[in-house]
């Protein structure tokens, strides 16, 4: 996707520059091609699963409806989630619905468009929902989202799954929540939900939650209960420090496959940032470059207003210069906000760069664009997605 020819970044097999010219920065760009690599990768090792794009990491339309048009369902946690899937068209079936406080509203719309599964998120969740169902007057397909009490190897907000989170059902509600929903009219218990944590990079952790998950599933079904599907959530790592390994689908496959043996089960999928993290960046101008302190700061255009991950996990995205050049020194890329956190990365290997120069931010695909924000007023960054792939030049 990404190379350099001349000293200068192309994407693929464009150069940024020429990109970049008609673009207000920061925005962000997406690669279609890419993005179509991932999915053909995700299906090929899942060719029966329930495979559903969690919509909380990207909100571009053209990247949604490329997701939809392969037959990749949606999981959404509000009312502008789910009205996102149908515009891309997502049949309602395909779709679920997910969130830790779901309202009367966002209920009645899930409800009355008829889709896939709703996933309970706590036992008192229960006569809410048996009240929407009344009222609209149509069954509604119900999961059970567990909090297994697992505390996975992620930032401490990225865990969901550990003790004492507020998400999922504790293990010793589960038997009496699912008892609950089968004695509610118009309640049918279909399912089982596990999303411990995001960002795991060791498929290791995704076997114990598919075990994790199978031992629910052999519980449920032991104990009467009709469920048929099992959503293993999210959660595959990428590769943001750049080290050539991450999640590999078939790995998982063939882990899921183990934990799952002899059981005539569907297993779901809500990916967010595994699919769309690689196929975007975020490209930023140098405003300014200041050496104090000892340091460089590199002061762009672009900080914890268009990409929040940094501040809010102190995540570290790979920064390459559009334009290469030597000496490279570790320089500290800031954004343009006031507030100490607005550092995008310390300690940058970065070529000499001047006022106008453009820098990308790998892997901002997911919770990038859908976390970009008004503070200190400045705009919502725009994207541009790149299409098909046209001719590389020579290296
Ligand atoms: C319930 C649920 N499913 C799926 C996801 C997607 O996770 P990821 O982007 O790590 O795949 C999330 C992320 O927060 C989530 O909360």
């Amino acid at each position: 996707m990404l190379s350099y020819h001349d000293q200068r970044l192309w994407v693929e097999g464009q150069p940024l520059r020429a990109l970049a010219a008609g673009m207000p920065t920061p925005f962000y760009l997406y690669s279609l091609p890419a993005l179509e690599r991932r999915i053909a990768r995700l299906k090929d090792a899942f060719p029966h699963a329930w495979l559903t794009f969690a919509y909380k990491a990207n909100r571009h339309p053209v990247l949604l409806h490329r997701l939809a048009s392969h037959g990749l369902g949606a999981d959404v946690v509000s009312l502008g989630e789910l009205r996102a899937a149908r515009a891309a068209g997502v049949p309602a079936n395909r779709i679920i619905v997910n969130g830790n406080a779901k309202t009367r509203a966002e209920l009645e719309a899930a409800v009355q468009m008829g889709v896939g599964l709703i996933q309970l998120d706590a036992a008192e969740e229960v006569p809410r929902l048996a009240d929407v169902v009344a009222r609209v007057g149509r069954e509604a397909n119900v999961g059970l989202r567990i909090n297994p009490g697992l505390d996975m190897a992620t930032h401490p907000h990225l865990k969901v799954g550990a003790r004492g989170s507020h998400f999922g059902i504790p293990p010793d509600q589960v038997l009496a929540t699912a008892r609950a929903v089968t004695k509610t009219p118009g309640l049918r218990l279909r399912g089982i939900h596990l999303h411990v944590g995001s960002q795991l990079t060791d498929v290791a952790a995704l076997e114990v939650i598919a075990q994790e998950a199978a031992r629910w599933y052999r519980t449920l079904r032991g104990a009467g209960y009709p469920i048929e599907v099992v959503n293993l959530g999210g959660g595959w790592g990428i590769d943001y420090a750049g080290t050539g390994r991450e999640i590999e689908p078939h790995e998982v496959a063939r882990r899921v496959a183990q934990a799952f043996a002899g059981e005539a089960v569907r297993i779901a999928l809500e990916l967010g940032r595994w699919l769309v993290g690689p196929v975007g960046m975020l490209v930023v101008r140098v405003v300014q470059v200041k050496r104090a302190w000892g340091r460089t700061f590199i002061a762009v255009d672009g900080g914890m207003n268009a990409l929040l991950r940094p501040a809010l996990y102190a995540a570290r995205h790979r920064i390459l210069p559009e334009r290469q050049g030597e000496p490279i020194t570790p320089a500290d890329v800031v954004g343009p906000n006031c507030e100490s956190a607005d550092v995008l990365a310390r300690d940058v290997p970065l070529p000499p760069l001047r006022e106008g120069d453009l820098l990308v931010i790998l892997d901002a695909g997911a919770y990038g664009e859908t976390m970009a924000n008004t503070y200190n007023a400045r705009p919502l960054p725009p994207a541009l997605v790149l299409n098909e792939p046209a001719t590389t030049p020579e290296a």
